[in-house]
């Protein structure tokens, strides 16, 4: 997810690029740049880092123009760089490309402009549209944009600028978001709404396979083929903080919300049309799988959550032991690493100390490590052997959400692949599992639907000074995950414990309205949960049940239930994270606390 703008009309057009590219940093901030056209030239600046970076480089430079395009990266394709910069030009530079999106098929367009004599410069996606254009370029900018596009299959928000057609700028959107900022003599492109709010707040939204047409007094819209077509125009009125939100009250909330999409984006790319796993990104041999007698999966807070379960599936359906630890803890202990050692590092951020020593520690003994990670060009994934990334897009928030649910997507799809290529696995737990992670994202979305009364769940809780959470199996990994979101934005004392362990003595600081979250989505262990939620009901406390759908039952024991669709007892933990964070959310939000910055928290811990 990056950011992208655009603006044609009679002021210099830098300084409006980069205030509109700082109201789209929450996209992605790795590298940015801007190209102007002015004085029969098309200038590109373009910087690895901060937007800062890009500001500082050219505040004593002289860009002038009138007409430009701007971008700030969340890299896919190609580690932050200069090069891997946007904008992205032709060989001439006459032509600059800015893009959001993924162009699947870039590399055999690659090949076959590299045939016909192009020279690539940079190692992304998007310079293949710059090329592209190039090639079906007969003077028409808007003809040679429609044949490129023709050409392009994946996800792309795209803005084209050339010198030869110094009065107009275009805009493409497919799978990707873009509208167009409807000015008084000047016109804007942009990925999102903050970046234009300054200007106008009249703008159209395009949809998949229409284009815009933007000279400083005319917009034309149409089709990609080149139907026009006529579009209302959309009065904003947000204010620009909140429309960085997107319309969320904070960006936990947004995050929360982008889930089903971030699941889907990191699953679609590996499942092929034949519904076949296919990670192109792990190139791990039957040889070497066949080698390896011990993995670890090493992580801090939530993505070490979300390795408990990679710990499951790996030992369930490839059969080879899994230590699970925190990285803190793992570095100083006993280790038993070597050449038949695979450890998997997980990490939203790529960035986080503690992990980093532990890729570190594994490397120096001979093992195998595979991270998975949401940021292109971490540490992390720089110094990993394979990596698998998860697309879920830049977070924000403090509180890890949608990197921990597409870190558990990415963990089974990870097994799976594994145990397909040790044949560990049946056919049917392999279907079972697929089509599992195939209703993830609808499922979740249902799940979101059910916020209200997640809400009312919250009113009953949110002035507790110690809240429990229990559950069994996978069901106690993802009330870990439940009890550190509750802990990390609301500051109540939280505790996630195996609930058959109650009885060993935390039941005895049970009393009366000792709020209790129960997790109880594991069929096999159904029973054993009832029974422990009527234990601690018996001392009083008020529980707050998750169950499947068509376990009505529990409704006799628990004070209140939100029931989850049906899913395999493997992927719950997906399902079930989300009434949890909402629940941690409202709480946090009823007690007035800072949910995107809580207090003493980083997003990143870069040091130890
Ligand atoms: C989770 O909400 C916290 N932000 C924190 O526990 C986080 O998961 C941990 O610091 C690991 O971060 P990483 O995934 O970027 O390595």
């Amino acid at each position: 997810m990056c950011g992208i703008v655009g603006y044609i009309g009679n002021r210099n057009v830098a300084e409006i690029l980069i205030e509109g590219l700082e109201k789209l940093e929450y996209r992605g901030y790795d590298s940015a740049g801007i190209a102007v056209l002015g004085n029969d030239e098309v200038k590109v600046k373009k910087y690895k880092g901060r937007l800062s970076v890009l500001r500082e480089n050219i505040q004593n430079e002289d860009i002038n123009g009138t007409i430009g395009i701007g971008h700030t990266r969340w890299a896919t394709h190609g580690e932050p760089s200069d090069v891997n910069s946007h904008p992205h030009t032709n060989s001439t530079g006459s032509i600059a490309v800015v893009h959001n999106g993924i162009i699947e098929n870039y590399m055999k367009i690659k090949q076959q402009l590299q045939e016909k004599g192009y020279k690539f410069v940079s190692e992304t996606d998007t310079e293949v549209i710059s090329h592209l254009i190039d090639y079906h370029f007969e003077g028409d900018l808007v003809e040679a944009v429609k044949k490129a596009v023709a050409d392009l299959e994946g996800a792309y928000a795209l803005g084209v600028i050339n010198k030869d057609n110094p009065d107009r700028l275009v805009a493409v959107r497919k799978d990707s978001p873009l509208i167009v900022g409807v000015g008084e003599g000047e016109n804007f492109i942009a990925s999102d709404i903050p970046a234009i709010l300054k200007h106008t707040r009249k703008v159209y939204i395009l949809e998949d396979g229409e284009m815009a047409i933007l000279e400083k007094d005319k917009i034309e819209l149409m089709k990609t083929d080149g139907t026009p077509i006529k579009k209302d125009v959309y009065v904003v009125n947000w204010d620009v903080e909140a429309a960085e939100k997107g319309g969320y009250d904070h960006f936990m909330l947004k995050e929360i919300y982008e889930q089903p999409k971030a699941i889907r984006d990191t699953l679609s790319p590996r499942v092929n049309n034949e519904n076949e796993i296919r990670l192109d990104d792990i190139s791990i041999t039957k040889e070497e799988l066949d080698r390896i007698n011990r993995v670890y999966i090493i992580a801090c807070g939530t993505a070490y959550h979300a390795g408990l379960l990679g710990k499951i599936l790996i030992e369930k359906y490839v059969n080879v032991p899994v230590i699970a630890d925190v990285a803190s803890e793992f570095r100083y202990g006993n280790t038993f690493i070597d050449e038949n050692t695979l450890m998997i590092v997980v990490s939203q951020s790529g960035e986080t100390a503690d992990t980093l020593a532990a890729l570190r520690l594994a490397k120096e003994k001979g093992a195998r490590v595979i991270a998975v990670t949401n940021v292109v060009g971490s540490t992390i994934s720089r110094e990993a052997d394979d990596v698998f990334y998860t697309w879920a897009g830049p977070e924000i928030a403090v509180a890890s959400t949608k990197a921990y649910t597409t870190q558990l997507v990415s963990l089974a799809l990870i097994a799976m692949q594994m145990a397909t290529i040790k044949g560990t696995i049946t056919e049917e737990d392999y279907s079972g599992i697929l089509n599992g992670l195939n209703k993830l994202s609808k499922q979740v979305k249902s799940l979101l639907e059910k916020e209200d009364l997640v809400k009312e769940a919250a009113k009953e809780i949110y002035n507790a000074e110690h809240i429990f959470y229990i559950g069994r199996g996978i069901d106690y990994d993802v009330a870990r995950e439940g009890a550190l979101k509750l802990k990390e934005i609301s500051y109540i004392h939280c505790e996630a414990m195996p609930a058959g362990e109650l009885k060993h003595g935390t039941i005895a600081l049970i009393e009366e309205g000792t709020p209790v979250i129960a997790v109880a989505t594991q069929e096999h262990l159904y029973e054993k949960m009832v029974s422990n939620i009527k234990e601690v009901k018996a001392r009083g406390a008020y529980v707050i049940a998750l169950a499947k759908e068509g376990n009505e039952d529990i409704e006799e024991t628990a004070d209140s239930v939100i029931y989850i669709p049906e899913v395999i007892d493997e992927l719950t933990s997906v399902l079930n994270v989300i009434p949890l964070q909402l629940l941690a959310y409202y709480v946090a939000v009823m007690r007035g606390c800072d949910v995107d910055k809580p207090r003493n928290l980083a997003k990143s811990v870069t040091v130890e």
